[in-house]
């Protein structure tokens, strides 16, 4: 399978626990928002798409974390994600995933490989 890559953002973009990077991904083909934030040190992304509603998460554009930059926060109902996985631990959809995309950061750079999820979930 042939894989692409595209510059989501500057590392530096990305503060730890700090505001995320919104972009769009293809998925399913339609065009669908996503971001990206560091926590701990790496980079994770995901789908901007609760898995309760399909409703963007961030309260502000770019405010994904909540007041302790401990955890992604749904602004929606209020449900709350492991940043480093996007597992729901509480609130509506308790037990499910936000939709992970495969970044890795090179070069001062953050790049999305856009092979991984393009019709997978
Ligand atoms: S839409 Fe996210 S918790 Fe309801």
């Amino acid at each position: 399978m042939a894989e692409t890559e595209r510059l989501v953002c500057d590392s530096a973009a990305l503060a730890d626990s700090g505001e995320g990077v919104r972009f769009e991904v293809e998925y399913l083909g339609e065009k669908t928002p996503a971001f990206a934030v560091r926590y701990e040190g790496r980079v994770h992304a995901y789908l901007n798409r609760c898995p309760h509603v399909p409703a963007e998460l961030d309260w502000d554009p770019g405010r994904f974390f909540d007041m302790q930059g401990l955890l992604l926060l749904c602004s929606n109902h209020g449900a709350i994600f492991l940043p480093e996985s996007g597992r729901c631990i509480g609130g509506p959809c308790k037990g499910r995933n936000l939709v992970a995309l495969p970044v890795e950061e090179r070069d001062g750079k953050v790049i999305l490989k856009e092979s991984g999820h393009g019709g997978r979930r």
